[in-house]
């Protein structure tokens, strides 16, 4: 009952970054909430140098933000990723238009270059390039189809903050960047987006809009923070037996809200779906971003580890391994033969199973203005049923990395009728 229980969640919040938050709400008496944006944008530059930097409640808002701030709206399309979180989507039926999926290719989990190019008509106005868990995608035609049309690419590293390809961060090459610090992430201030612009055009319009947006009222704030700080604590591994009832109790009295409430499911983001973000959330983003280069170590440290101590077993195989990709993510995926077997196994040895993105858009809407119907996408879908996730966040101790690496171990040598795919790698 009291065993130590490896969460897909207690990867960004513990009690420092609680600790933060709550300095971050006492510290609006002597620093504004502009000032802090301030110090934000200078510390992402050293990053993302020659961008502006803008902060938001939400990934999908800022996408939102985006989009409606070069001009799209009904009647214009914007391509993304067939397997992915309907928070894509929402940001783009939030300002009127039209998502259109392009699938991906089986091993990578991304979109291959011409499934995205194939789909580009005179009504495609922004392309989502989804980098997924970590691996990215090289978009270099895109570009330059987009450049001839005017047509947006936005990067979507909701999934790679802190990844890398070939040396360069993803997140580096479009005209916009998205990030999202909703709890589930790499790093995270429970609810949050960042969206970086190097587009003169996009950026003025931004400012623009920016500056007449609202934030978030004082109850929802503290309601927030506090979800943010009681959850990281309760999926701590030795707290999880009993932060599992505290969660649940506070969503059944509504005191924690879900991070895709049910109007979103329908296809109807809410009034004040885009605002901007908080001040203890800035405070915490900021605390946040200054740990990139340790994950970076950290992750590559645990990949190396696990990547090794698997390598000599015959029923695993990693797919098209490409040694310039320098992957940052919260999860490692898997692609399994029996996922219920593999699901039980780890659970019973105390390690939560994901299963992003099992639509393979997830949660899989209600509402027509989705536009999405699985079975148009053949590699996304049979993915979406075998795909398992297993947590791989930065605050995984090193005995953590052993022991999920253990697991996967010994659950191939107990089955060894069952084939593993290591998907992404
Ligand atoms: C690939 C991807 N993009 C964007 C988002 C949106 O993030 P947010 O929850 O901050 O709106 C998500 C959410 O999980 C995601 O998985």
């Amino acid at each position: 009952m009291f065993k130590r229980f490896i969460s897909l969640y207690y990867g960004s919040i513990g009690f420092s970054e609680a600790l933060v938050l709550v300095y971050g709400l006492i510290s609006a008496i002597w620093e504004t909430d502009e000032q802090k944006r301030r110090k934000i944008s200078e510390h992402i530059n050293k990053y993302f140098p020659n961008t502006k930097v803008y902060s938001y409640s939400s990934a999908r808002s800022s996408i939102a933000a985006c989009l409606g701030a070069w001009g799209i709206g009904p009647g214009d399309k914007v391509l993304i990723s067939a397997f992915t979180c309907l928070a894509v989507p929402t940001g783009i039926i939030a300002v009127g238009a039209k998502p259109i999926y392009a699938d991906i290719k089986h091993s990578s989990l991304n979109n291959g270059e011409d499934q995205l190019i194939n789909l580009i008509d005179d009504s495609v106005k922004a392309i989502i390039v989804q980098h997924t868990m970590g691996f990215g995608v090289s978009f270099s035609k895109i570009k330059e189809i987009a450049s001839e049309k005017g047509i947006l690419i936005i990067e979507d590293c909701a999934l790679s903050w802190g990844a890398a390809k070939s040396g360069i961060l993803l997140g580096s090459k479009a005209d916009a960047v998205i990030f999202s610090m909703e709890l589930s992430k790499t790093i995270s201030t429970g609810w949050g987006g960042v969206l970086l612009s190097r587009n003169d055009k996009l950026s003025i319009r931004l400012t623009e809009h920016y500056e007449i947006l609202g934030k978030p009222g004082f109850k929802r704030v503290i309601k927030e923070t506090f979800q943010t700080a009681i959850s990281g604590i309760c999926h701590k591994p030795g707290i999880h037996w009993i932060g599992k009832y505290i969660i649940y109790l506070f969503f059944k009295f509504k005191i924690f809200r879900y991070s895709t409430p049910d109007n979103e499911i329908k296809g109807s983001p809410s009034s004040d779906f885009i605002l901007k973000l908080a001040g203890p959330q800035l405070m915490l983003l900021i605390f946040q971003w200054k740990k990139m280069s340790a994950i970076q170590f950290q992750y590559s440290n645990n990949i190396s580890y696990i990547t090794t101590s698997l390598a000599a077993l015959e029923n695993i195989k990693i797919s098209d391994y490409d040694d310039l990709q320098h992957a940052v993510s919260p999860r490692i995926c898997f692609y399994t033969e029996d996922r219920q077997l593999f699901t039980d196994w780890f659970l019973e040895n105390g390690v939560e199973v994901g299963y992003w993105f099992d639509g393979p858009l997830s949660p899989l809407p209600e509402s027509e203005k989705f536009n999405f119907d699985p079975e148009l996408f053949p590699n996304a879908n049979a993915v979406a049923s075998h795909i398992v996730n297993l947590p791989f966040h930065c605050r995984l101790t090193p005995s953590d990395v052993r022991k999920i690496s253990s697991l996967v171990r010994n659950f191939l040598l107990k089955y060894p009728e069952q084939k593993l795919i290591w998907l992404g790698l």
